[in-house]
C-alpha cells in the first residue's frame, strides 16, 4: 500500500488536494494537521472515503499514553502509533484502549527516527549498542508488548522481518523515485526497491504533494510499488 503523507498546514489545502482522488486512498495525518485542524479533520477526511494513519508517536508514562489513546480511540482511524522507546508496558497499554472494539486499528511503533544518527546515539544519549541492534530490540519489544509492527527506514526491513517474522508490518518513509528531488531525505529507496526489501506500506509525502500532477505521481509510485 501507498500511505499519501498529507503535510499540509490546514484543512483547506488538505481537502482540496484530496478531491482530485477519485479512488480510496491511505493517508497519513501528522501532528502538524492534527494539532493545527484538531480531531475535526479525521472526520472531514473519512467523509472523502480514505483510510487513515494518524502518526502522533504518543511517548508518555503508561498511564498517560492509554488515556491518550482512550480518546484517539473514538475517532476513525484505521492505523496509530507510539515510540517504542515508551517500552514494553507502555506500548501493551496503549493496546488497551481498543478493547472491546469490533474495528480496531493497526497499531504500530516508531522505532528509531530517521533523524536519530549513530553518532547522536552513541555521543548525545549515550547509547553503547549500534543503530541496528537498537532498531531491531524496539521492533522486537513491540511485537512482544502485542503491537501489530513498526515504522522503519526500508533498509532495515529485511532484519525486522527475519527478527519479527514476515507478518509483523513495516511502514517505511523515505521513499523516492530516480527522477525525485531527494529533498532532506537521506536514507532513500525507490518504491521497487522497498517492495523487494519486502515492506508493507511505504510513506510518501513531496513526491505526490508538490507535484504538477499529484494524481499521476501517485499512480506512478503505486505501479512502481507495486511491480505492474
Ligand atoms: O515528503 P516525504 O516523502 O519525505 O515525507 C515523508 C513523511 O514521513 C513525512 O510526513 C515525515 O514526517 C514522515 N517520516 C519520515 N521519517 C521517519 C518517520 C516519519 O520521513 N522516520
Amino acid at each position: 500500500m501507498v500511505i499519501i503523507a498529507l503535510d499540509f498546514p490546514n484543512k483547506e489545502e488538505t481537502i482540496n488536494f484530496l478531491k482530485k482522488f477519485d479512488e480510496p486512498l491511505w493517508v497519513k495525518v501528522g501532528m502538524e494537521l492534527f494539532y493545527g485542524c484538531g480531531p475535526s479533520i479525521i472526520t472531514d477526511i473519512k467523509k472523502l472515503g480514505h483510510h487513515i494513519f494518524l502518526d502522533l508517536k504518543l511517548h508518555d508514562i503508561p498511564n498517560t499514553v492509554k488515556s491518550a489513546m482512550k480518546n484517539l480511540a473514538k475517532l476513525d482511524i484505521d492505523m496509530v502509533n507510539v515510540h517504542a522507546k515508551g517500552g514494553i508496558k507502555m506500548m501493551s497499554e496503549a493496546l488497551t484502549a481498543f478493547d472491546g472494539m469490533d474495528k480496531k486499528p493497526l497499531v504500530i511503533a516508531v522505532t528509531e527516527l530517521t533523524s536519530t544518527s549513530q553518532e547522536m546515539l552513541s555521543n548525545e544519549l549515550l547509547c553503547s549498542t549500534t543503530m541496528e541492534k537498537m532498531v531491531i530490540k524496539h521492533a522486537l519489544n513491540a511485537k512482544e508488548a502485542g503491537l501489530n509492527g513498526v515504522v522503519c527506514s526500508p533498509l532495515e526491513v529485511k532484519a525486522i522481518k527475519e527478527a519479527c517474522g514476515s507478518d509483523f508490518i513495516t511502514v517505511t518513509p523515505g521513499i523516492r523515485l530516480k527522477s525525485n528531488s531527494v529533498d532532506d531525505q537521506v536514507r532513500i529507496t525507490t518504491p521497487a526497491d522497498a517492495r523487494v526489501l519486502g515492506t508493507n506500506f511505504i510513506v510518501v509525502g513531496r513526491p505526490i504533494t508538490k507535484a504538477e500532477d499529484p494524481v499521476s505521481a501517485y499512480k506512478q509510485i503505486k505501479k512502481d510499488f507495486m511491480g505492474e
